[in-house]
């Protein structure tokens, strides 16, 4: 009885730490995401004449990309694997390669800002950069879930 007291008691220590540890939820990625996302979008909008080309908006949605993808990575901490069902579970199988995708779209980024893409057509060549690195992050790590 006292032993099975004490190994419960263990048990609920080792849980309670690994909770502790681990930050990244599912919340919290998928508001990183939702925020590039939106970054696209506003440049999009741009490509397809929604909106007139704005040099502020552009430097925004850039530094709005460059910004979360930077922070995305933290999103993924050991422990968290079960947190999402969309994230595949070789993130934490290849986490320096993750890392490093996560890297080329941050490096893309702020490339493109100390450059800032001057017409729509510009913008647009942006975007192809820069889906190529969602794409490819995307096909290695993101699961289907609907
Ligand atoms: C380093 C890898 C990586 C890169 C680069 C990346 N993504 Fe993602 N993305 C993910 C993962 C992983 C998920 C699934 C997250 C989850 O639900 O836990 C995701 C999910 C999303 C979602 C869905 C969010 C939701 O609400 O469920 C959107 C939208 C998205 N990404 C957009 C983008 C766009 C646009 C880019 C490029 C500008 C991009 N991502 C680049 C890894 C990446």
């Amino acid at each position: 009885m006292t032993f099975k007291l004490i190994a419960t008691a263990t048990l609920v220590a080792a849980l309670g730490m690994g909770t502790a540890f681990a930050t990244g939820t599912k919340d919290e990625r998928e508001a990183l995401m939702k925020k590039i996302g939106g970054a696209m979008g506003q440049l999009s909008a741009i490509t397809k004449d929604e909106k007139p080309y704005d040099a502020a908006v552009v430097k925004t949605a850039l530094t709005t990309i460059s910004e979360s993808i930077k922070a995305f990575p933290d999103q993924f901490p050991a422990g968290s694997e079960k947190n999402s069902p969309a994230a595949s579970p070789k993130i934490w199988e290849n986490m320096a390669d993750f890392k490093a995708k996560a890297d080329k779209l941050h490096t893309d980024a702020e490339g493109l800002l100390a450059q800032l893409p001057a017409d729509k057509a510009a913008v647009g060549a942006a975007m192809k950069t820069l889906g190529a690195d969602c794409g490819t992050c995307h096909q290695a790590y993101r699961l289907k879930v609907d």
